[in-house]
């Protein structure tokens, strides 16, 4: 039994990598965790260019997104980042025994500096509050895709360097990825698939959208419909979300489509997300109708996360000799 906790920035449309990468883990998980939690991590999200006339709607699209995908608000608790203030307080604590040289080699700061040039000290600092978003609920399982593994590393390397300074306080940590850990661009299946853009299926896209989308993703030379990361990244990367939302494994797949075009695996494939995305997209309208009851599931959830939170920082600053 575990302690989860997982979160996403709200920094455009979830899309199918998301899904695949991490909340699909999340529903499985939910049920065998002694506690789970699932966040909006706005404090991250504004580390990075944002329209404030259209945040609020961003933070609410991810909640909505994690409803309708089938988290349960019986089992977890789903949260907004900021309004539970005791994340950013330890990651103050947390900023005073982390070296800067343990930051700024990271190659996610690396890639966002090189994409924002904007050098703020959030952008630098974001993998801190990762690491107080996990500890301060002493979590020790951690749901996500595999760009953020180097993230848990130093969540690890942050906990044990408290530990020895002040008592020991906080556990070791685990990343759990799926099959689907990594999931590309429809357009460069070398590159991962992002939140804007054209090279991703976002959880809210029509059925015309995702029959386009997939009709132009790039495949490879060859016309044979068979698995091989390296030679064939994206009609293997096709193959992965196919396998992933169909459960057909990918021999039967491959041996489905034998003698078969490309044409014809990507109008089936069309066919599988689009009935994979309508009874989503329809619960997520019925959670849409039914704001009052959204807000009202995230204000419990923000209340006990408090209550949480609090017992662990009360422990990290009585350790510290702060009270
Ligand atoms: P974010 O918002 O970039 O991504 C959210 C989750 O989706 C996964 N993911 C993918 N998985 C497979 N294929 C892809 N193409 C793909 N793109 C994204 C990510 O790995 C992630 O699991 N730093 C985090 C947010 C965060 C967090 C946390 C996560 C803040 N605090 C505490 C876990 C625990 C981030 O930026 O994720």
């Amino acid at each position: 039994m575990s302690k989860i906790f997982s979160g996403i920035r709200p920094s455009g449309k979830l899309h199918l990598g998301n899904y695949l990468g991490a909340i699909k883990n999340w529903i499985s998980l939910q049920d065998e965790a002694d506690q789970a939690i699932f966040a909006v991590v706005d404090y991250h999200g504004i580390t990075t260019p944002f329209d404030p006339k259209t945040f609020h709607q961003q933070v609410m699209d991810v909640i909505l997104d994690y409803l309708a995908a089938g988290l349960n608000p019986d089992k977890s608790l789903l949260i907004r980042q900021s309004h539970v203030p005791q994340h950013t307080e330890l990651a103050w604590i947390f900023n005073t025994i982390t070296p800067v040289s343990w930051l700024d080699r990271l190659p996610t700061y690396r890639e966002q500096l090189e994409k924002t040039k904007a050098n703020n000290m959030g952008l630098l600092d974001y993998p801190v509050l990762m690491a107080a978003d996990i500890l301060v609920y002493k979590s020790d399982l951690v749901p996500v895709g595999e760009d953020q593994l180097p993230h848990i590393d130093l969540t690890n390397e942050i906990g044990a360097r408290f530990n020895s300074s002040f008592g020991e306080t906080f556990p070791n940590v685990k990343a759990k990825l799926t099959e689907g850990a990594r999931i590309m661009s429809l357009k460069d299946p070398l590159a991962k698939m992002s939140k804007t853009g054209d090279e991703g299926i976002a959880l809210s896209d029509s059925p015309d959208e995702i029959e386009r989308k997939i009709s132009v993703a790039t495949t490879d030379s060859g016309k044979e419909i068979h698995y091989d990361e390296k030679e064939k990244p994206g009609i293997s990367n096709l193959m992965t979300i196919y396998h992933l939302l169909s459960d057909k494994s990918l021999t039967d797949i491959e041996s489905g489509y034998a003698g078969k075009t490309y044409v014809e695996f990507k109008k089936d494939l069309s066919d599988i997300i689009v009935s994979f995305l309508q009874p989503f997209q329809s619960r997520r309208k019925e959670f849409e109708n039914n704001l009052d009851q959204v807000v009202s599931i995230l204000e419990k959830s923000e209340q006990k996360c408090r209550a949480l939170a609090d017992e662990t920082l009360s422990d990290v600053k009585s350790k510290m000799g702060l009270i």
